[in-house]
């Protein structure tokens, strides 16, 4: 009989571990892995550089580097070099790099070292008259924004982070945004959508802030380019993601991947939430769901021309290209806020995946775990009463 008391309060006390262990690894991930992070504008620059600025992050593991490459020229870029060494070096010349004519110009060295590197462009800005709030972008276009013809502010670093701002030269009001942030260490993002990354990939926030809209009904898309030389990013995956205190009533997540064949492991991504945020300090009702279209392969000269870094680096390239669009039918237009919020993930090796958080894990450790409890304490109190009563019963006769 004490044995089974035995068994059953440690059967309890199992379970109750369980449930902390669990608490405790999804508190901490179990992601160590971690990565020595510096920044340095125009490497090796000397002389004038006409107002380009381009920023170079080393990221540096045990025995790889990552280099994340991030330009004000042209186009808005992201190039990232993954090398299997820790001494690797970017190597730039900058007359050739300024003329943005020819490629080369910009080099990892040792080139035996590179193992991937892959780019993403936000190439073009479309906007379209919703007339009938069907949010069908297939008519009502208006000429796009060409990024590559913005006017670039120097980019603005601060710790870990970099943000570059630009508009068109005749727009009065309002600019577009890009915050590039690069991690040490496995996490989640600071604001809404609250992506969860490695060490092993960047972050990449865009926003609209106050530009005019052409038309009352006006909704946007933005168009991104994948550029790779041997395995481009040309197909988009979607897992379920969990509906978590992190981004509320959001249950997909997309990644767009490269891999030379489908049960290979994946080079590069880029990842995303389904949503984009109305204001720049949101609330839930602030939130509004976006949909893309299908990777398509791109005209890689002019791909090339569009963006300094990937002229520069590329020789040869197979750029692929989606759009991402923001709101659906019903949704309120662009100009009731101005303003308008999206997050991705840019990374090498395999995307993060969620797991359950903290509150989630809470939840279910109090909604299983107090019925179990109750469950086995009931257990117990009835065996320890049986026991009373029978021993009570054996000591009758002697009394
Ligand atoms: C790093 O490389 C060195 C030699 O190049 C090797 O001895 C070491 O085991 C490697 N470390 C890891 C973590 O791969
Ligand atoms: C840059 O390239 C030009 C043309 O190839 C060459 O003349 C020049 O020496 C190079 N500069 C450096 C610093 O390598
Ligand atoms: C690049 O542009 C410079 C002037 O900006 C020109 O002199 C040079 O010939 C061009 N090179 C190529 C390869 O087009
Ligand atoms: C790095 O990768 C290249 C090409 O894959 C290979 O030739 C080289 O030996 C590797 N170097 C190290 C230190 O692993
Ligand atoms: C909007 O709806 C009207 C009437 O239903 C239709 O004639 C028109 O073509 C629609 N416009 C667009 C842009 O879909
Ligand atoms: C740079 O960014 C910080 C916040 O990240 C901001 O306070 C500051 O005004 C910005 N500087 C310029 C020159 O835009
Ligand atoms: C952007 O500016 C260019 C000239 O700098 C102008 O031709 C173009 O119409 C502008 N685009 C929009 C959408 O305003
Ligand atoms: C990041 O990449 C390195 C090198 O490929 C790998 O060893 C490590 O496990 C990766 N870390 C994560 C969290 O994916
Ligand atoms: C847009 O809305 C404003 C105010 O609601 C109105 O005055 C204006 O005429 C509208 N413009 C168009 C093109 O419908
Ligand atoms: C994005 O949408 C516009 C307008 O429909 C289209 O012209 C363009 O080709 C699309 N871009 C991509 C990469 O699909």
């Amino acid at each position: 009989m004490a044995a089974a008391v035995k068994t059953l309060i440690s059967g309890v006390f199992v379970i109750l571990f369980c449930l902390l262990f669990g608490f405790c690894q999804s508190l901490f991930r179990g992601d160590t892995f971690k990565r020595q992070v510096t920044m340095e504008l125009n490497p090796g620059s000397t002389g004038p550089h006409l107002g380009v600025n381009l920023l170079h992050i080393r990221a540096v593991g045990r025995n790889d580097t990552l280099h994340f490459l991030f330009c004000n020229q042209g186009a808005p870029t992201l190039l990232l070099v993954h090398t299997n060494v820790s001494s690797s070096i970017v190597t730039v010349n900058w007359t050739l790099f300024l003329a943005r004519n020819t490629s080369g110009s910009l080099k990892i060295e040792p080139e035996s070292s590179v193992l991937y590197s892959t780019a993403v462009v936000f190439s073009r800005l479309w906007e379209y008259n919703d007339l009938n709030d069907t949010a069908d972008p297939t008519s009502g276009f208006f000429p796009p924004y060409e990024l590559q013809d913005f006017i670039w502010s120097p980019l603005n670093l601060s710790d870990m982070t970099a943000l570059l701002c630009g508009a068109n030269a005749t727009s009065i009001s309002g600019s577009i945004c890009f915050q590039l942030s690069v991690f040490e260490m496995g996490g989640r993002g600071l604001s809404w959508p609250h992506l969860l990354h490695t060490a092993n990939s960047s972050q990449v926030k865009v926003w609209l802030d106050g530009m005019l809209p052409r038309a009352n009904n006006s909704r946007f898309l933005l168009e991104l380019q994948a550029v790779s030389e041997s395995y481009p990013l040309s197909r988009v995956e979607v897992h379920q993601s969990i509906d978590d205190e992190y981004t509320p009533s959001v249950f997909k997540v997309f990644q767009w991947v490269s891999a030379p064949n489908s049960i290979s492991d994946i080079l590069g991504f880029v990842q995303w939430k389904p949503v984009a945020y109305r204001h720049s300090n949101p609330s839930l009702e602030d939130a509004m769901p976006c949909r893309h279209s299908d990777p398509h392969p791109q005209n890689s000269e002019a791909m090339a021309a569009s963006s300094g870094v990937i002229r520069a680096f590329y020789s040869q390239l197979k750029p692929f290209g989606l759009n991402v669009s923001f709101g659906l039918a019903g949704d309120p237009f662009y100009i009731n806020t101005k303003f308008l919020s999206w997050t991705v993930l840019v990374g090498i090796g395999s995307p993060p995946t969620d797991s359950f958080s903290p509150v989630v894990i809470t939840i279910m450790a109090i909604g299983l775990g107090t019925p179990l409890v109750l469950v086995l304490l009931g257990g117990m109190w009835v065996c320890m009463r049986k026991r009373t009563m029978e021993s009570t019963m054996t000591y009758e006769p002697i009394n």
